[in-house]
Parts: structure tokens; C-alpha cells; sequence
């Protein structure tokens, strides 16, 4: 699922085991890796990649939500959605930080990410077509997102473990909203259930891809295990999340749409039906629904943007030759 981009194309660097093994040793100790310490090569642009992609993920996946802000039921649901989308910008920023310290600037990001040859996570190029929808989001896509990233409060790369712990946070707020949108049209007019349903059956699967390819086709898994970036594997934080949230579909009153999901009384987990794996490479690969949409109207933020950081550029310039003045005026 990753590309290698611009970003961390350099593989020529050859490294001693000794240096390896001192790093792996480090990495063992659960010390955690600064900016400036020696890191292998291979450490630093998987990371790179993956704080990016993640970065991205947050960014784009302000747009089909964003969708609904003026079109909210009420004042209330406006006011929580404007600040969940809000932290999703927030959490962009913290992560296109927490990349930079790793050598990559934020300019290298945003170009790949506009060119489309950096990846963001598929599940938002998928449409919000109902209010439902947003309350799926919140309660399956954000529910999914803390799955995967409670164990990146541990990883061995300090700045990205420090920005997951705010970040977590935020996004149990997200999935509470998320919730309670459900819980509110689940608990309404017949109407109103069938849409919650339609959003349960149109996320759920969706949702599920969210966890990356199994861990049979997972190249990248091994290796960040043992560094330490990743704690869990896909399918098992997969079926962690399954099991989270069978129970708050059965609460809800509506079903899974999976006639396999059943319960496994070894593993106290629940197993789940075939996942769309060609569904999920096509989409990874720009074929989903909204893909040119999400990649059009970040581009064209970037653009409508330009004034703003024209202006920006000129002020500080302004007051950096105003300041030496300043300073005379001082002395
Ligand atoms: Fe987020
Ligand atoms: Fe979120």
C-alpha cells in the first residue's frame, strides 16, 4: 500500500551491523529515538513514510466531512463537527511537524501529496452522500483510527509516540460524536434507522481495510515490529476493533453486515467474513470514488491559498528588517 516517493528515495548508505545492532539494543531498552540520534536508514524513511501518510490521511480526511458543516441538523452538531474537523487540521500539523524532524520539509510533503504520489489512507475516498454517514465516520473510521494508533503512543520514535498521546484524545471525542449520531437516528423514525443502517453497511468493510493488507501480504510489518514503530499486526488490531464494536452495533439495534462474523470462543475474538481485497487495491490505487475529487479540492485549497502565504512571507520579512532598527532605537 505504500509508494516511494521523493521523500527518502536515498538507499545507498550502508551501515555496520555493529551500528544496527546498537540501534536494535536501543530499540530493545524501549528507549525512545530522538531527531538528532543515529538511526538507521531504513528506521528514518519508513517513518518518513508513514508519519506522511498519516499526516495526509488527516488532511484529506477533513474533506468528507467538511462536506456537512453548513448542512448540519443543528446548531449543536455544527458546533461538534466544526471542531472535530478543526482537530483533524490540527493533527495534520503535528504530524507534518513530527515528519520534518526527521530531515523531510513540509514543501516536499505537500507537493507529493498534491502530484498524488504520496498515499492517504483510502477510506476517504469514499462519499458522504447522508447525515448518517457522518455519524458512521466518527464511530467507525475514528473508532478504527484510535485502534491503530494507542499502540503508536509506545512506538520508539519519540516525536510521533508524543504527538499520538494528544492526538488520542482528541479522537475518542470523535468517536463519542460519532456515536451519539448514531445512537440518535438508531433510536428515531423508521426513516431515520434505515439511514443509520445503509451508513453501518456502507462503512463496515471499509472500515475494516483501514487496518492495512493481512499480515500474509504485509511486507512492511516485520520490520516495524522489531523497531518498534508498530506493536500489533494488522489482522490483529483488525479483529481487536471487531470485537470493540460488534457489541456497540448490537446496542444500536443494527447488524453487521457480515454473515460470516462469528464468535470464537478459543481466541475470545471475533472472526470475521472474506475482506474485498481487489476493492481495496483498487482504491489504494486511485480508483475509488473520490479519489480525483479529494486530490482536486486539496489542490485547489493550495492554490485559493497562495495569498494567504504571500502574505505571511511578507510580514515576517518585514519584521525581520524592522527589527535591527529596533534594536538601535534601544540602545
Ligand atoms: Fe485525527
Ligand atoms: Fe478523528
Amino acid at each position: 500500500m505504500y509508494s516511494q516517493g521523493l521523500i527518502g528515495a536515498d538507499s545507498s548508505t550502508t551501515e555496520s551491523e555493529e551500528f544496527l545492532k546498537t540501534f536494535q539494543a536501543r530499540v530493545d531498552r524501549e528507549e525512545k529515538i530522538e531527531p538528532n540520534d543515529p538511526m538507521p536508514e531504513g528506521y528514518r524513511r519508513t517513518l518518513v513514510r508513514q508519519i506522511g501518510q498519516h499526516a495526509h490521511s488527516e488532511i484529506v480526511g477533513m474533506l468528507p466531512e467538511g462536506n456537512w458543516i453548513t448542512r448540519a441538523p443543528s446548531l449543536r452538531r455544527k458546533i461538534a463537527l466544526l471542531a472535530k474537523v478543526q482537530d483533524e487540521g490540527g493533527h495534520g500539523l503535528y504530524l507534518y511537524s513530527a515528519a520534518e524532524t526527521l530531515g523531510v520539509s513540509r514543501e516536499q510533503m505537500t507537493e507529493e501529496l498534491l502530484s498524488g504520489k504520496a498515499k492517504y489512507s483510502s477510506i476517504f475516498n469514499y462519499p458522504t452522500p447522508t447525515w448518517a454517514d457522518i455519524g458512521a465516520i466518527g464511530w467507525l473510521v475514528d473508532g478504527a483510527a484510535i485502534m491503530n494508533q494507542i499502540p503508536l503512543c509506545r512506538c520508539s520514535y519519540g516525536p510521533y509516540a508524543r504527538a499520538m498521546i494528544r492526538v488520542c484524545k482528541e479522537e475518542s471525542f470523535h468517536q463519542r460524536q460519532g456515536y451519539e449520531i448514531m445512537m440518535t437516528l438508531a433510536k428515531g423514525s423508521d426513516e431515520q434507522k434505515e439511514m443509520a443502517q445503509d451508513a453501518l453497511n456502507r462503512w463496515w468493510w471499509p472500515s475494516l481495510m483501514m487496518f492495512g493488507p493481512s499480515d500474509t501480504e504485509s511486507t512492511n510489518s516485520d520490520q516495524s515490529m522489531m523497531w518498534k514503530i508498530k506493536r500489533f499486526s494488522n489482522d490483529e488490531l483488525r479483529q481487536k476493533f471487531i470485537t470493540a464494536t460488534v457489541p456497540q452495533a448490537e446496542y444500536l439495534g443494527l447488524s453487521v453486515p457480515d454473515p460470516d462474523l462469528e464468535w470464537n470462543e478459543e481466541t475470545k475474538l471475533y472472526d470475521h467474513g472474506e475482506i474485498d481485497w481487489a476493492e481495496f487495491k483498487a482504491v489504494v490505487k486511485g480508483d475509488g470514488q473520490m479519489n480525483r475529487d479529494r486530490l482536486r479540492a486539496r489542490n485547489k485549497a493550495w492554490d485559493d491559498g497562495a495569498w494567504v502565504r504571500e502574505a505571511a512571507l511578507a510580514h515576517a520579512e518585514k519584521r525581520a528588517n524592522r527589527q535591527p532598527l529596533a534594536q538601535e532605537a534601544a540602545e
